[in-house]
């Protein structure tokens, strides 16, 4: 049973999760109120062994997240800011999740939206989704992992221009620089997305979560510590019940049945 939530909703597809944000009429901007739900429908879908991967979208067809709630903004001093992006960290949330999480972009995807994006895993975009990093327009700069997370998926030259000058890029360009790895007609969005969550899904979960961590930590670590943090974990699927099944099943031409165990 789900929590019930103001500001986002929360669907399951099988063993597929949907967060929608749901503020179509402020094309889903990000005030307190959502990072803090978003926040908690992300810890408590870490907790439900269902599910195994996640996906998250914007409700309506305009936007995926224009950003943070600018409203807010308005006399926020500097103190009572900080606490709202390290208290309710969304973007943290999403980043620590230790299940597969991808962002199906299906509008504007701008500064904080942008930067949800980018704490996802993967990133599946509609032809007609765009891509920034606009507050440099508002006198301030991203500060939910844009300089950093867009920095190490696009290299510094192209963040660096869309944060200093930001400019709005459309889907083609994301993917043409690697912020996402598919473009797809809006049509078939949720149905694209769906299946690469479902193909996700249905690979054995602990092996999944190592993986997704071993990668994480590409990103994080120098290149000897990563290879010896990824030989631990490469390690630790033998312990598994479901690297009998794969390799069993691999040995005698079927499909695997995965436990998670
Ligand atoms: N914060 C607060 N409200 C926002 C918002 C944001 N980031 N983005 C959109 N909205 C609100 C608008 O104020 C408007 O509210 P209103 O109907 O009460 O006036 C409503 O959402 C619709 O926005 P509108 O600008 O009319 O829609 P549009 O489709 O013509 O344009 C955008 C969409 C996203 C291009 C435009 O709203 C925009 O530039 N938003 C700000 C993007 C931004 O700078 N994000 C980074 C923030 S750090």
């Amino acid at each position: 049973m789900s929590q019930s939530y103001e500001t986002l909703l929360l669907e399951r597809r099988g063993s597929v999760a949907i967060i929608t944000i749901n503020r179509p009429e402020k094309r889903n901007a990000l005030n307190i109120k959502t990072r803090e739900e978003g926040a908690a429908a992300m810890e408590e879908l870490r907790l439900d062994d269902s599910v195994r991967v996640v996906v998250i979208t914007g409700a309506g067809d305009k936007a995926f997240i224009a950003g943070a709630d600018i409203a807010e903004f308005a006399g926020r001093s500097a103190h009572m800011q900080r606490a709202v992006m390290v208290e309710r960290s969304l973007f943290n949330a999403i980043d620590t999740f230790p299940k597969p999480v991808i962002a199906m972009v299906n509008g504007y995807c701008l500064g904080g939206g942008c930067e949800v994006a980018l704490a996802c895993d993967i990133r599946v975009a509609s032809e007609t989704a765009c891509f920034g990093q606009p507050e440099i327009n508002l006198g301030i700069m991203p500060g939910g992992g844009g300089t950093q997370r867009l920095t190490r998926l696009v290299g510094e030259g192209k963040a660096m221009e869309m944060i200093l000058t930001g400019q709005i890029i459309d889907a083609e360009t994301a993917f043409a620089i690697g912020l996402v790895n598919h473009v797809v007609p809006p049509d078939q969005l949720e149905a694209r997305t769906l299946e690469l969550a479902h193909s996700i899904a249905e690979k054995g979960p602990i092996a999944v979560r190592l993986a997704k961590e071993a990668v994480k930590i590409a990103s994080r670590s120098n290149l000897d510590e990563g290879l010896r943090r990824e030989v631990d974990l490469f390690a630790l699927c033998f312990a598994t019940e479901d690297k009998d099944e794969g390799v069993n099943a691999f040995l005698q031409k079927r499909k695997p049945v995965f436990k998670g165990k």
